[in-house]
This record gives structure tokens, C-alpha cells and sequence, in this order.
């Protein structure tokens, strides 16, 4: 069969298309780690500063000392949700009305110390 520029065309989109499906797929699954998500769970954090963190944007919701509001009470969060969970839980904004937090790798490694620690 001869092969003609078109088909060698037609024969590229198809590939592109579907290489994109892939990293799509790659995306969406939930197995994955994303870069930042490591990066968060390799650091220390410091809890005084994520107790800070935690005043000035979850105790509308979750209470001045974790103790429940409008969402749930925090204390003893580590032994029912894993670390990348939690992490997951504040970053990802998947259980409306709790929303999606953009907080840097070293501020949301604060955060994970200070509710680990209560
Ligand atoms: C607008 C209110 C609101 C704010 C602000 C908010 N949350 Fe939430 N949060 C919720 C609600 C409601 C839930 C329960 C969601 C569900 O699981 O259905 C929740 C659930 C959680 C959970 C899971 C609790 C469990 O027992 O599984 C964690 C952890 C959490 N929030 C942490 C935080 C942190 C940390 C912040 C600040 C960065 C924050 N939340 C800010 C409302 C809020």
C-alpha cells in the first residue's frame, strides 16, 4: 500500500489524540501523587505556624480550637484520615461547602504538623 501524506497525517492526529486520552487518564486517576503532594509530605512542619494558618482559614468553619462548627471536629483527624487525605481534603475543594485552599507546600506541611498535633 502506498502510503500518502495524509494517511501519515491522519495517522499523527490519531496518536496525539490519543496520547492526550492517556495523560488525561494519568490525570484524573486518584493513585497518583501529584509533585506537590510529595513535596508537602517530605517537608517538617512547624505547628505554631500552622495553628496560625489554621485560625485565619478554617476556624469560621471548624471552630477557634478545632472543636466542630459548620464542619467537623478536627481533633484526633490522624487517626481517621491518612496524612495525604488530609492534604487532599484541603486542597482539592471535593467536599463542598469546605472549599479548595491555595496554600504553598510549606504552609499546607504547617497545617498537616498542627492538625496532627491536636
Ligand atoms: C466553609 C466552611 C469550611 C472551611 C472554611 C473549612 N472547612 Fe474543612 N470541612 C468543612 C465541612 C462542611 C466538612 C465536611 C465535609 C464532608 O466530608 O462532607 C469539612 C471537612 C474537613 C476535614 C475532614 C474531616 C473528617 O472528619 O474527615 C478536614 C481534615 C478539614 N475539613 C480541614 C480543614 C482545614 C485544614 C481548613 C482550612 C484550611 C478547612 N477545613 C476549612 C467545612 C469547612
Amino acid at each position: 500500500m502506498k502510503i500518502s501524506w495524509k494517511t501519515l497525517a491522519v495517522l499523527g492526529m490519531a496518536m496525539l489524540l490519543l496520547s492526550g486520552a492517556g495523560a488525561a487518564v494519568t490525570f484524573i486517576s486518584k493513585g497518583q501523587q501529584s509533585a506537590y503532594e510529595t513535596s508537602v509530605l517530605s517537608l517538617e512542619g512547624e505547628i505554631a505556624t500552622g495553628r496560625e494558618i489554621f485560625n485565619a482559614n478554617c476556624s469560621t468553619c471548624h471552630g477557634t480550637e478545632a472543636n466542630g462548627w459548620i464542619g467537623p471536629n478536627l481533633h484526633a483527624i490522624k487517626g481517621r484520615k491518612s496524612d495525604l487525605a488530609i492534604v487532599r481534603q484541603v486542597t482539592t475543594g471535593q467536599t463542598p461547602p469546605m472549599p479548595k485552599f491555595d496554600l504553598d507546600e510549606r504552609q499546607m506541611a504547617d497545617l498537616l504538623s498542627y492538625l496532627k498535633s491536636i
